[in-house]
């Protein structure tokens, strides 16, 4: 048997049951695509099961205001993806009168659809035979055929693109594609994995040289860069709470957050009450700041760390703009603060 039946036949053997494998419709397949690119299957099934509750067709996502996605999607990070969601709805819902295209080609141009989601939504719903190219497929395929190349290269994407096309099944583009990603996620996995057991053990090149741990080679390494976040959690006399949505591009974009002063390194209550001072921040009497973690709190994003410190300022007065808690808490917030809400208030 060759490499694709082998991994068909072990797939039928030891799939798992999730909901979007039960469908060839396009919507709950994207749906799913886009929240498995943010996270593992696990954390990413009750968000899949959120959205299609709410939004059971993409007329419902299309329909849906921007803030009500990125509440759904808190948790999940990057939240471009959220927004690009919206945007793909909102199009195939009036471009496209709620029909997805049927082609790997006409896919890709839609918004957050890359080479990956677009074979993913052409094999699995049209059949179409091209091959998807994900973290696992890598792994997969870069073992057992033995490649060494950076898959992080322009030159590894091209070579491996070659090889997962070459390779595929052209009878059964879905389950074949289905079948690598699940081999890899449950078989070929990162660390150490189990290939006295594996269906592929007798022609695995990685295995013969005792490369195992060694492949995918990936080099790029990502810069990344301290942030340090003081948010202030500024209370009036109702003990309502000043909060504001980021407008500046970037991390955490049209998400909520409190005031913010971003500093060059921590911050101790002496240095934060001066600056509150000198910046004026604080719009009425401040009767007490209280530093709410000695700790900062640490937030890795892909290229940042965030090193994030909660203060809480009561002042005397009024102010209009505040919310209470109970309304703060229907908002999307970055996750790393949502947390903080739910555990202190
Ligand atoms: N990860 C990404 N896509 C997946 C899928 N269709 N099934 C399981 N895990 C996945």
């Amino acid at each position: 048997m060759d490499f694709s039946k082998k991994l068909i036949a072990w797939y039928l053997e030891n799939k798992r049951d999730l909901p979007w494998r039960n469908t060839t419709h396009p919507y709950p397949v994207w749906l799913s695509e886009i929240i498995l690119q943010q996270t593992r299957v696990a954390q990413g099934l009750p968000y899949f099961e959120s959205f299609l509750n709410t939004f059971p067709t993409v007329f419902d996502l299309a329909e849906a205001s921007e803030e009500e996605i990125l509440k759904l999607w808190q948790g999940l990070g990057y939240y471009s993806r959220a927004r690009n969601l919206h945007q793909t709805a909102k199009t195939i819902a009036i471009q496209y009168n709620g029909e997805f295209p049927k082609t790997y080609k006409e896919l890709l141009q839609l918004k957050g659809v890359g080479s990956y989601t677009a074979a993913a939504i052409a094999s699995f719903c049209y059949e179409e035979p091209v091959a998807v190219l994900d973290g696992n497929v890598f792994r997969v395929l870069s073992r057992y055929y033995g490649i060494a190349t950076d898959i992080s290269s322009p030159k590894g994407k091209t070579e491996f693109t070659a090889l997962a096309n070459e390779v595929m099944s052209r009878q059964h583009p879905s389950q074949y594609n289905q079948a690598i990603m699940e081999f890899g996620a449950l078989q070929c996995v990162p660390k150490n994995p189990d290939c006295m057991v594996c269906v592929l053990k007798d022609s695995c090149a990685a295995l013969q040289h005792k490369k195992v741990n060694e492949l995918p080679v990936k080099s790029k390494k990502i810069k990344q860069t301290n942030r340090y976040f003081n948010y202030l959690i500024v209370e009036d006399e109702h003990q309502n709470i000043v909060i504001q949505k980021r407008t500046q591009k970037g991390i955490w974009y049209n998400l909520y957050e409190f005031p913010l002063i971003e500093t060059e390194g921590e911050m101790d209550l002496k240095e934060l009450s001066n600056l509150i001072e000198k910046e004026s921040v604080v719009e009425h009497s401040i009767l007490e700041i209280i530093e709410m973690n000695d700790e900062s709190i640490i937030h890795l994003l892909s290229h940042q760390k965030l090193f994030i410190k909660f203060w809480w300022i009561k002042t005397g007065g009024k102010n209009t703009a505040a919310l209470s808690w109970e309304e703060i808490k229907k908002r999307p917030f970055p996750i790393v603060v949502y947390n903080f809400i739910e555990k202190y208030f």
